[in-house]
């Protein structure tokens, strides 16, 4: 895609970039940097006040540094309401935006194309009794979103995080967040409610262990939390993850007689599509 320039990068508060910001982006000053593994980091930055975006969906994010930046797809993991904008990312060793997105630190400029979209969104779910959300690894950042508003509680008696990773530490964005919510004034009462927690990992020894494909097919996530087994009256699914996870994760939901929904035509369960390398 070519971009054309027509605004100098602002100093904000942070290193002056060289580079003018392509147009119909917007420039964002950096919050704060955390980094959970040699994999994976979360950051915040400032929220233009016009913009507008749904919980659960996605922006394109680069960095000023290049006459053509590379711009990849982030899941806002922030919810609507919020006054800043949150991101969960990978590190790439050789990727072309996060080998240099992993450096950023609080005062840098971020830059965001202006319009946010994406399928992981309230709107496109019938209402239901439960909402299942099934993610693997960085998959779990518009579900940050969406456990944090409000909305996702009014529309469903229970939402269900799951989150498979690798290795514990690799688990820990969710759990500390989990944990936050549970004090939290707007949805504290909410989450304690009605939100339950499915961590695993495959690779280490952990409270629930294996994929959640294994889980589903055994029935042991469902036993593991009281549930019955998804069906198309009660359950509602959103997933988020690797290519073979959304692929195989689709199938059980079809195989459960859950019929995919869109936007435009809401329905059981919907898939994301947006990737970060
Ligand atoms: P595994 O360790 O068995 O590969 P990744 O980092 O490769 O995206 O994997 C994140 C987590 O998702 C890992 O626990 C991995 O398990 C699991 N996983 C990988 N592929 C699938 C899949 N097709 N369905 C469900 N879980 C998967």
């Amino acid at each position: 895609m070519t971009e054309t320039f027509d605004m100098e990068v602002p100093i904000l508060g942070g290193k002056p970039s060289p580079f003018a910001a392509p147009a119909g982006c917007y420039c964002l000053e950096v919050r704060e940097v955390q980094h959970y593994t040699d994999s994976l980091f979360r950051f915040r930055v400032s929220r233009p006040k016009e913009f507008r975006f749904r919980s659960g969906e996605f922006v394109m994010i680069g960095l000023p540094n290049a006459d053509k930046p590379v711009f990849r797809a982030y899941s806002v993991a922030s919810p609507s309401w919020d006054e800043e904008l949150e991101f969960f990312s990978i590190k790439v060793p050789d990727g072309p935006l996060t080998e240099h997105l992993q450096k950023i630190q609080p005062g840098d400029t971020l830059l965001m194309r202006k319009k946010s979209t994406g399928t992981l969104v309230n709107d496109a779910l019938l209402p239901g009794k439960r909402v299942w959300m099934f993610s693997t690894g960085t998959g779990i950042a518009p579900f940050a979103s969406l456990i944090r508003d409000p909305e996702t509680y009014e529309k469903f008696d229970q939402v269900i995080l799951t989150h498979g990773c690798r290795t514990v530490p690799e688990l820990k964005y969710g759990t500390d967040l989990v944990e936050s919510l549970r004090d939290d004034p707007l949805v504290g009462d909410l989450v304690r409610g009605k939100l339950l927690h499915y961590p695993t990992v495959t690779r280490e020894t952990y409270v629930h262990q294996g994929r959640l494909t294994d889980l589903i097919n055994s029935g042991k996530l469902f036993d593991d939390l009281g549930l019955p087994r998804m069906g198309p009256e009660e359950d509602r699914a959103m997933i988020c993850g690797s290519m073979a996870m959304l692929k195989d994760i689709k199938e059980l939901c079809l195989s459960h007689e859950l019929e995919e929904g869109a936007n435009n035509k809401p329905a059981q369960f919907v898939v994301e599509r947006a990737f970060v390398d």
